[in-house]
């Protein structure tokens, strides 16, 4: 018996091999990109076991027979390449069956502890659905959430303190990087909050995209974020809070409806803008009068915030008008070691970034279309605009510029991919959802279920990878005009206009 007493619990489909559904027959399956890698690289550390729930056998729709053939040929194709998976753990059973050994619950968890000698503390569970990551959490296992197969599907019912993975190889990347991660992740936050205090700049994860953080009552530690960033001076920041009290040291006055939408929006992605108090400097608003707040729910974030004791002034992690980081390997490409610190919380889970409300003038107004929908603060405010923040003269803010987030490659966007781009190689194409056309050069989809909320988390990754390619062109196709969707459509537009041309 091997003397690692780590594991890796993986889920099977939506996992390590596509997700197609009720999947009996061996020649189905189709390992995701990146599995053997990741795999590879995990058993270095971990010995690894799969726990696979196939209601589908208590369906009636397919034999244990069946799955186990199926498990073998995954074996097999594995074993193929040098990794060894020590238990294939199967769960027969309907949610409604209420048996003993469906994830959450800890049962195969448990028998591989005693069977193997296993150390519980050390070892994580990596899985597409809520259920795994959830697995065996009192026993101490640490759940990574993944936005392949369903993960899109159920973003939405994830706690907050999840964290997500874009790939198995990102996740395997993370543990091989955070052995200990409840510790690791408290020593990172620890670590920021002494760096933002002492006047350092911080990267971390909020749910939206990552931000470059400093304390916001420190002119000389904010000045420094727009160096890095290389951002005019005229253009503000968000300052991020975490709580209340919080609010009334950064805003002169709180009109009762914009009170009112914080507390059904905070912590979450809305940010408000209000008159400011004198105590915030100038360089933190543009030197306007008004200053733009917001409170993260990503408990990393609130936790940086809390324990720096002051407001957190962050812009987006990344260089100035460039595509934002919903990554900590995004922030590091672009800006490098020029901040004090990077704190690597995994994927954001809403992947654009917060709506922007102002409480400034006469009517409430919309500034930036963002992670909670119009239809939504619309329900919440009464008599809201909307800007055409696409024109330049309707710019409410100097910060509102038309032509950010873009990629370097020459980038344009359609409701429909034009047929004249089907046979160029030459050409990447972003994909709201799968379609029945077929393209010659790479494309990489954002929803495989045609779901904004599953798109927007992979929205700014995707156009990373396919300008990684440095391709001629990347040809896009804009989302649903609805939710989230108008989000995504408006950053398209703005990198469409901020297009390098070649
Ligand atoms: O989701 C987000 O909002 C992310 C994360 C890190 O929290 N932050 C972010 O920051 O996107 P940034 O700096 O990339 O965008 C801030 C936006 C800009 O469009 C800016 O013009 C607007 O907020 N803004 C800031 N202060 C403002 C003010 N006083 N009046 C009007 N707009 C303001
Ligand atoms: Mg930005």
């Amino acid at each position: 018996m091997s003397d690692l007493r780590k594991a890796i619990f993986l889920d099977r489909d939506g996992t390590i091999n596509e997700d197609v559904g009720f999947l009996k027959d061996p020649s189905d399956i189709h390992l995701l990109p990146g599995t053997i890698d990741a795999l590879l690289k995990l058993q270095k550390k971990y010995l690894l076991f799969v726990i696979t729930n196939q209601s589908g056998i208590a369906k009636g729709l397919m034999s244990m027979e069946e799955v186990m053939q199926v498990n073998e040929k995954l074996n097999e194709m594995l074993s193929e390449k040098g990794i060894f998976i020590e238990q294939w753990y199967v769960c027969p059973h309907n949610r409604e069956d209420n048996c003993s050994c469906i994830k959450p619950k800890p049962y195969f968890v448990l028998k591989a502890k005693k069977d193997y000698g296993l150390n519980l503390n050390e070892s994580f569970v990596i899985g597409d659905h809520f259920h795994d990551t959830m697995t065996a959490r009192e026993q101490g296992l640490f759940g990574l959430y993944l936005l392949t197969g369903h993960g899109g599907r159920h973003l939405c019912d994830l706690p907050s303190d999840i964290l997500i993975f874009h790939r198995l190889s990102d996740a395997a990347e993370w543990i091989m990087q955070h052995e200990d991660p409840k510790a690791a992740l408290l020593q990172q936050i620890e670590k920021g909050a002494s760096i933002i205090s002492n006047g350092g700049v911080v990267a971390f994860p909020t749910e939206t995209v990552y931000g470059l953080g400093a304390d916001a009552f420190l002119p000389e530690a904010v000045a420094r974020l727009f160096e890095i960033k290389g951002r005019p001076l005229y253009n503000p920041l968000i300052v991020h809070i975490s709580d209340y009290d919080q609010l009334y040291q950064v805003a002169a006055t709180v009109p009762e409806e914009a009170l009112r939408l914080t507390q059904k929006y905070w912590p979450g992605p809305l940010t408000i803008v209000l008159p400011k108090r004198k105590e915030i400097p100038d360089i933190v608003t543009g030197g306007e009068k008004t200053v733009a707040i917001r409170m993260p729910s990503n408990p990393i974030a609130l936790d940086l915030i809390r324990k720096s004791g002051t407001p957190i002034a962050a812009p987006s992690a990344n260089a100035f008008s460039c595509t934002s980081p919903t990554t900590a390997l995004h922030v590091k490409e672009q800006l490098g070691n020029q901040c004090d610190l990077i704190i690597d919380g995994g994927a954001c889970r809403i992947g654009v970034e917060s709506t922007v409300v102002s409480f400034v003038s006469s009517r409430p107004i919309v500034l930036r279309p963002g992670g909670i929908s119009f239809e939504d603060i619309q329900r919440a405010v009464s008599d809201l605009q909307q800007t055409d923040s696409s024109k330049k003269e309707n710019a409410q803010s100097p910060g509102m510029l038309p032509n950010h987030y873009a990629p370097k490659t020459p980038i344009s966007a359609f409701t429909e991919i034009p047929k004249c781009y089907e046979d160029k190689t030459d050409v990447g194409i972003l994909l709201f959802q799968p379609s029945e056309q077929s393209f010659a050069g790479t494309v990489e989809v954002l929803s495989r279920l045609g779901n904004e909320n599953e798109a927007a988390a992979n929205f700014y990754a995707a156009i990373r990878r396919l300008d990684a390619l440095k391709l001629k062109e990347i040809v896009a196709q804009f989302a649903p005009p609805r939710g989230v969707g108008l989000a995504i459509n408006n950053r398209l537009s703005k990198a469409v206009k901020g297009r390098v041309e070649k």
